[in-house]
């Protein structure tokens, strides 16, 4: 991972980028978001389980300003995706739709997060739009309402059904911060507390170089699987994580095995906070590989190329490594002992 990408060069490039595209310029504002790299417990923020997300030290910056005319205006030095755009005008279409009275504007990006990854790049750019644009105006939100705004943005304006657990994550993580801690969040409850890791824990991501596109439809062909497991067990959704192991076994095969994924995988992310209570890093790193296997075989969202990455780092020593985010490519996540 990149430690050189920080403020002073993103700042340069979103400078240059705002010289390219506007020629009036009023006073312009930088906000800054980091990404998340999800430890363990995917798939199951939408059914309102629990996660076990970090910061990443890679941001995105957010440059704004206030421009002449009608129209919003968007350029960027960000790489890759140029859907990019789409995220941004639909956070400040958010912002306000809220109320709050934003001018027409300018955005531009640099970001060091990289794009269809699984490190939630897509929630880095949308608090990075909203903080900027909330200092330009002089408002403020908490982060809370921060991360509900961002995703309804992602809902509404690219159409990724996601749930809360990135844009929580990120909302709460300070950009400046030098080192950050996971959070272990209650996806129904929408809060959250804070779990230390174990200094003799050490946690690698590594690219397994495959980009998804969450729009591509895999994502929301789980989802809607999971939603309606819960229903043909009449249950609420998010209290799909409780059904007995002879109810999984009512379904049809293949949302059994959806359904099998969410409550093995809830059950898993409270055994990993417990084993990292207790210090047990080897038991934490059985439950990442354990949460692999379920999103590979139960979940069907992992490729064979982020399970050679995942048995490559086992095959060099990792205590666990799992395929992190919403799946079909991106990241994988290591745990070593230091
Ligand atoms: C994506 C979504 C999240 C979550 C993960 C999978 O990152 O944005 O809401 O569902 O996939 O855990």
């Amino acid at each position: 991972m990149q430690d050189d990408f920080q403020p002073v060069r993103a700042r340069e490039a979103l400078v240059r980028a705002f010289e390219n595209a506007i020629t009036c310029r009023d006073a312009i504002v930088i906000g800054r978001a980091n990404g998340r790299v999800n430890l363990i417990g995917d798939h199951v923020d939408y059914a309102g389980g629990v996660v076990l997300p970090i910061a990443t030290p890679e941001t995105t910056s957010v440059a704004v300003a206030a421009v002449r005319g009608s129209n919003d205006c968007c350029t960027s030095e960000f790489v890759g995706d140029p859907s990019w755009e789409r995220y941004a005008r639909g956070v400040v279409a958010e912002l306000r739709a809220g109320g709050i009275n934003v001018p027409p504007i300018a955005i531009a990006v640099a970001s060091d997060v990289p794009v269809g990854a699984g490190l939630s790049s897509s929630a880095a750019l949308e608090i990075a739009v909203a903080r900027a644009v909330l200092t330009l105006v002089g408002r403020a939100m908490s982060p809370a309402e921060l991360a509900l705004l961002a995703q309804r943005a992602e809902h509404v304006h690219a159409g990724v059904p996601c749930g809360i657990m990135d844009q929580w994550c990120v909302a709460h993580a300070d950009p400046n911060a030098a080192r950050h801690d996971a959070i272990l969040l209650d996806c129904a409850r929408q809060q959250h507390e804070v779990v230390a890791l174990p200094e003799t824990l050490r946690i690698e991501v590594i690219d397994s170089g495959v980009r998804h596109a969450l729009r591509d439809g895999g994502y929301a062909a789980r989802r809607r699987d999971v939603f309606e497991a819960a229903e043909r067990l009449s249950r609420p959704v998010e209290e799909l994580a409780c059904a007995s192991e002879r109810e999984v076994a009512s379904l049809p095969a293949q949302l059994a095995r959806r359904a099998r994924h969410v409550v093995t995988e809830v059950a898993r992310v409270r055994a990993a906070v417990d084993a990292l209570r207790r210090g047990d890093l080897v038991r934490f790193g059985q439950l990442l590989q354990e949460s692999h296997a379920s999103l590979r075989d139960d979940f069907d969202v992992s490729t064979p190329e982020v399970d050679r990455v995942v048995e490559q780092a086992m095959a060099r020593g990792a205590l666990g490594a799992r395929m992190t985010g919403g799946g079909f490519g991106g990241c994988v996540v290591v745990a070593k002992a230091m």
